[in-house]
Order: C-alpha cells, then sequence, then structure tokens
C-alpha cells in the first residue's frame, strides 16, 4: 500500500521526433531508477480518431522500438500496448458511468480537436479523459509524467477518483494522482515557427527533428531554423518575445541537461551560427545513435513481439488484480 508507481501513456505514431523524445520519453527514461513504471501504447485513445489499419500496428512496433532505442529497459519496466489489456476498456465504462457530461464538456482538448463541428466527433473523443483515468487507475499509479497540455485530464482523473471513492464508500481506494511536468522543458516548438507544437502533422520536414535523421540531415535543418537579428542574451529575460530563440536554446539545455541559464551564460552576446553548429553537434551525438538503434530493432519483429507480450502480461496480471476488486466494490460479477 502506498507504493509510488508511474503511469505513463502515448499515442502510437510513426516516426517520432524530438518533441516525443525531450518531451516525454526522456523524461520515462530518467523515472525509471527510481520509480515501478507502467508504460502504454495508447492504441485505443488513438481510434478516437480514425486511423489506417496497417500504420497503427506498424506505428506501435515504431513507438515501442523508439522506447527502447532511448534506453527505457523493457525488464525493468512495464512496456505493452492498451489494446492487449482489456481491464482499461472495463474500467473505462465504468468511469463513464462515475463522470459527469458536464466535465466531458469543459476539456479544452475535447473542444480543440472536435472543432467547430462538435455534435460530428466521435463519443470516444468525448470520453477520451475517462479511458486515460482508467489507464492511470487500472494500476492505481500515483504519479504520471505528462506534458503540459494534459494537465486537465489529470485533474479530471483526480476528480473521478475522488467520486468512486465517496460514492462507493472506499476512502483511498484509488490514489489522488500527482502530475510529473518536466521543468526545463514540455514542449519542444516548430523549428519554422516558434509559436506552434513541434509536430508530425506539420506539413514541411524541416519544421521538426525526426529521431531517424542523419547527420547530414539535422545539420541543414539547424542551420535554415528560424531565429531573430539579436544575439544571444546573457540571461532568461532578454529571451521575452523571442519564441524561436528561446526554442533552440531550450533545447540545447535539454539535450545536454543542463539548465537554460548555463547556456545564456555559456553563448551570452555570441551570435546565432555558432550556436547552431553547437546545437546541431549535440543533436547528431544524442539523437543519431537512437535513430540507427530504432532502425535496428524494426528489423527484429520477432524480438518486438516478446517485449510487447512479456510488457502485457506483467501489466494484465495487476490490472485484473484491481479490476476483480473494482467489480467487488461495485457489485459486478463475472461468472466465470
Ligand atoms: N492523452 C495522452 C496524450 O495525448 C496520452 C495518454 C493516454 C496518457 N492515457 C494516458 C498519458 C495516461 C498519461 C497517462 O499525450
Amino acid at each position: 500500500m502506498n507504493k509510488k508507481r508511474v503511469f505513463s501513456g502515448v499515442q502510437p505514431t510513426g516516426n517520432l521526433h524530438l518533441g516525443n523524445y525531450l518531451g516525454a520519453i526522456k523524461n520515462f527514461v530518467n523515472l525509471q531508477d527510481r520509480f515501478e513504471c507502467v508504460y502504454c501504447i495508447v492504441d485505443l485513445h488513438a481510434i478516437t480518431n480514425r486511423q489506417d489499419p496497417k500504420e497503427l500496428k506498424s506505428n506501435i512496433y515504431e513507438t515501442v522500438a523508439s522506447f527502447i532505442a532511448s534506453g527505457l529497459n523493457p525488464e525493468k519496466n512495464i512496456i505493452f500496448n492498451q489494446a492487449s489489456v482489456s481491464a482499461h476498456s472495463e474500467l473505462a465504462w465504468v468511469f463513464n458511468c462515475v463522470a459527469r457530461i458536464g466535465w466531458m464538456n469543459r476539456m479544452t482538448q475535447f473542444k480543440e480537436k472536435a472543432g467547430s463541428n462538435k455534435e460530428n466527433a466521435s463519443v470516444g473523443l468525448l470520453v477520451y479523459p475517462n479511458l486515460m483515468a482508467a489507464d492511470i487507475l487500472i494500476y492505481k499509479a500515483t504519479h504520471v509524467p505528462v506534458g503540459e497540455d494534459q494537465k486537465q485530464h489529470l485533474e479530471l482523473t483526480r476528480d473521478i477518483a475522488k467520486k468512486f471513492n465517496n460514492d462507493f464508500n472506499c476512502k483511498d481506494y484509488f490514489p489522488i494522482v500527482e502530475p510529473l511536468i518536466p521543468k526545463e522543458i514540455s514542449r519542444v516548438m516548430s523549428l519554422r515557427d516558434g509559436k506552434k507544437k513541434m509536430s508530425k502533422s506539420e506539413s514541411s520536414d524541416q519544421s521538426r527533428i525526426n529521431l531517424k535523421d542523419d547527420k547530414d540531415l539535422i545539420d541543414q535543418k539547424i542551420k535554415k531554423a528560424k531565429t531573430d537579428n539579436d544575439a544571444i542574451p546573457s540571461e532568461i529575460g532578454g529571451l521575452k518575445n523571442r519564441p524561436e530563440a528561446t526554442n533552440l536554446l531550450s533545447i540545447y539545455a535539454s539535450i545536454n541537461n543542463v539548465d537554460l541559464s548555463e547556456v545564456l551564460k555559456e553563448f551570452a552576446n555570441k551570435n546565432f551560427s555558432t550556436f547552431k553548429s553547437n546545437l546541431s553537434e549535440s543533436l547528431v551525438e544524442k539523437i543519431c545513435p537512437i535513430g540507427n538503434e530504432i532502425k535496428k530493432l524494426l528489423k527484429d519483429k520477432n524480438n518486438l513481439n516478446k517485449i510487447l507480450i512479456n510488457g502485457a502480461k506483467r501489466a494484465d496480471l495487476i490490472a485484473n488484480r484491481n479490476l476483480k476488486e473494482i467489480y467487488e466494490i461495485i457489485g459486478l460479477t463475472k461468472f466465470t
């Protein structure tokens, strides 16, 4: 009881980029030595938008390969895909009955993703946060590393846990989760527009560094990355209203595990061309080995299958044990 457990979920995507790495995966790697960690590839969340079936499957392999190539240890951590552990869906249904429609309607991510035609969004997109709460609470996880944009969904997870504990008179049954939001960088921005998030859906490949980019491509993209005409300031205050400069300097800080203020000390008053060659060098040194390892891992599907099967078995054991307790609390019975 009261043991700390980390859970996080990542949507399956092909071609992961620097934003996925610095914003999520790198943080997962840091946590693996301090906590018991469960990392889930959330394919059921992915289908809230239409997916190509073949691509969905290959994206699961890409994501697990990227996790492992980045240094996540599949023995130490539980790494699996959501569709393999049915208890997620079963608890999500229970939470559909605990959460209130008003709570769902307040979610800003739903409003953004549904756009102007809310009536035409899938019901899945609306109840997406209930599945997310189920992902976390089926393991009674206590800490959840996420980006800033998922904070509201974690608040909802806490509300669901409290309402369940209260409605069913089981004080402290579900833990009240804490977000773990990386402080140096939780959002890597586009290389073309410092106000937009780096994203695989942006049409220009120049806007992002993909984990599988080679040295020449990284050099070229950084050279062309947007900056401004001023020199690098010596203090963080000098980065005000300079989103592109802030982004590149923050990437450098994060990839080298140093504080932004240190980076500014190092490069104060220098121009961006000097800084950019240093940034390229750091990126090539850190990212290229990961990219090469991803390519290598993707060639051996048997090995990836083994990793996913093993992760699913370990996850299923915990999830089903908890689901049994939860069903008992509610008065649901599986007659088997
Ligand atoms: N919604 C998260 C995202 O888009 C992914 C996710 C699903 C998740 N289930 C989770 C994150 C549980 C943390 C915990 O980034």
